[in-house]
């Protein structure tokens, strides 16, 4: 998603009350955060320019979600969104974080005590090529960074135009130990209760490709003892060892 540098983005992001500025402070109390900080947490990947997050959170008031991109300018569109969601829908957005980090990195913004509840991972960058394939989003080697933060039980909800990925997807997932508990190559006529339109959703389904779809769900004592064994034959998707001090990824 190609922007041009806008230049009220980063005064907009540092002025929002909910844009998290230096949010790896926050690990391990993630939840504390929120106003509510009991709710259950749910993350959103890849926000863009947040209509999904806009939506899923003004509607859902019984939960608080952290909505996350790498890039500010996008991020200050998705802050505009947001405020014109809840506006609508007559609140304050008191049950949603932004934040600007490099997901590749998200073992150093959440913690195992930060338990998320749900991950939601819409249209990510499908990396057709090889040699890039493990930038995916929903690769080994993030599955293993989101499995140390999930709750027992918890989801990861994933949507896609993209027919390589997915199929890929499937395979990480089962392969790593999650349980496939949904699966449609067509979200829109299949019985899933309805969910909010991303941005690249709107587009491909204007084009007629259809949205595909899954939830796995992790489950403690089985997804782990099976990551724990992938590992050892795949010691290379372990998590990345980042010094302190050294590299931060946040961008404000
Ligand atoms: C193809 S867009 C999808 C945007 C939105 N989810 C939608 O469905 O319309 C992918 C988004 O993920 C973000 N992204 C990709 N890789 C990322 C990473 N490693 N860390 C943080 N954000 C990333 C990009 O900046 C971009 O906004």
């Amino acid at each position: 998603m190609r922007m041009r540098r806008k230049k009220w983005a980063r005064p907009e992001l540092a002025a929002c009350p909910y844009f998290l500025k230096d949010p790896s402070r926050f690990r391990g109390a993630m939840r504390e955060q929120f106003p509510r900080p009991d709710q259950p947490l749910w993350l959103e990947l890849g926000c863009g320019k947040g209509t999904f997050a806009a939506r899923l959170g003004a509607d859902h008031p019984e939960v608080n979600l952290l909505a996350i991109d790498i890039k500010s300018d996008i991020l200050a569109v998705a802050r505009r969104n947001i405020q014109a969601a809840y506006h609508e829908a007559g609140r304050e957005v008191d049950n949603l974080r932004l934040c600007a980090y490099e997901i590749g990195l998200i073992h150093t913004l959440l913690s195992p005590e930060d338990v998320v509840e749900k991950i939601f991972i819409n249209f990510p960058n499908p990396w057709p090529h090889t040699g890039h394939r493990k930038k995916r989003l929903t690769h080994p080697k993030q599955l293993v960074l989101y499995a140390s933060f999930l709750a027992d039980g918890g989801e990861i909800l994933m949507k896609t135009d993209d027919e390589p990925l997915f199929r890929d997807t499937q395979e990480y997932l089962t392969q790593w130990g999650f349980d496939l508990t949904y699966v449609t190559w067509d979200l829109h006529q299949s019985g899933w209760p309805e969910s909010p339109m991303t941005e690249h959703e709107e587009k491909f389904t204007a084009e007629g490709i259809p949205t595909k779809f899954l939830a796995a769900r992790f489950r403690k004592g089985c997804t782990d003892v099976r990551i724990a064994e992938q590992l050892t034959r795949y010691p290379k998707f372990a998590p990345p060892v980042v010094p302190e001090g050294v590299f931060r990824p946040e961008i404000l």
